[in-house]
């Protein structure tokens, strides 16, 4: 990584690098935030799957309800804006257990934590990183490995931001998903988040839902949809261009040498050792 382009494009807050785009004070506030009880959090670590949870939920409701901007996203203007909404609110968010708003938890706001095998989100972040324009550029996949694993990304140790939620994986209002699940059987998932939100959706509802999901289709949909190419429900980005990359379980194959897969894994054995997964 550059060291220069760290500097312009990261900031360090309370130990987590953000970029640029998270302003320092609009992070600051965030403890201020005015939380509703009928806000639905979607939340991850980059690269889990956000796009198409987002795309899917979005899809399973008959009122009118508005996906946010991530809530960490811009300068402090954005709490005002999203104070304004008056529809139903799907707030996406990268943050760490420890830095939520703690009105979210106050009021018990449903939130849906999704996670996938670190490996093939190690591997999605270096594209991301190459491609991000709002990232810092890295030289080469054994560089961008080096700083996964130390954490040293932005939103800082997948690990620490995985255990951080799973500690409160138990809690009736956190659905924990898995990417993997999803590309198993998303009618299943689907199913799923229905009864957690409370939702009457029929099976062929869903079917029809799984099927405007897919990766081909909201990848085509994101080539469509170039009037608005300035939504996405990622803080590191605007561009929805470069969520649909590959959509693939596994990719990490490609990438991981022996050597780097037995490092991986010695450091995730000791990293989880207290963690269910
Ligand atoms: P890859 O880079 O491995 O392709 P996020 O939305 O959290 O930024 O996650 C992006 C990852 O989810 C990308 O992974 C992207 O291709 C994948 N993705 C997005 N939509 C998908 C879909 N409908 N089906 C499967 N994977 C999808």
């Amino acid at each position: 990584m550059s060291s220069s382009g760290e500097a312009e494009l990261l900031h360090t807050f309370k130990g987590i690098p953000f970029t640029t785009r998270s302003s320092p004070e609009l992070l600051k506030s965030l403890d201020t935030f005015d939380a509703r009880e009928d806000d639905v959090l979607l939340v991850s670590y980059p690269k889990s799957g956000t796009h198409w949870l987002a795309g899917v939920i979005t899809k399973l409701y008959d009122t009118r309800v508005t996906v946010t901007s991530p809530i960490e996203l811009g300068d402090i203007s954005q709490l005002e804006e999203l104070n304004k909404l008056s529809s139903k609110r799907i707030i996406p968010t990268h943050l760490d257990y420890n830095m939520l708003p703690p009105n979210f938890k106050n009021k018990k706001c449903k939130m849906i934590y999704i996670s996938r095998n670190p490996k093939d989100t190690a591997v999605s972040m270096f594209h991301y990183y190459r491609d991000n324009p709002n990232l810092p550029t890295v030289d080469s996949w054994t560089a961008f490995f080096d700083l996964f694993l130390k954490g040293n990304v932005v939103c800082g140790s997948w690990f620490d931001h995985f255990l951080s939620w799973e500690e409160h994986e138990d809690e009736k209002n956190i659905l924990f998903l898995f990417y993997e699940d999803m590309k198993k059987d998303l009618p299943k998932v689907v199913k799923e988040i229905t009864l957690f939100l409370n939702l009457n959706v029929s099976d062929d509802d869903i079917q029809d839902i799984c099927n405007k999901s897919s990766f081909s289709e909201m990848k085509n949909d994101t080539e469509k949809e170039n009037s608005d190419p300035s939504h996405t429900v990622c803080a590191l980005t605007s561009n929805r261009k470069l969520i649909f990359r590959k959509g693939a379980v596994g990719d990490w194959k490609n990438y991981f040498t022996p050597k780097q897969n037995i490092r991986f894994e010695e450091i995730f054995n000791e990293k989880m050792k207290l963690s269910k997964m």
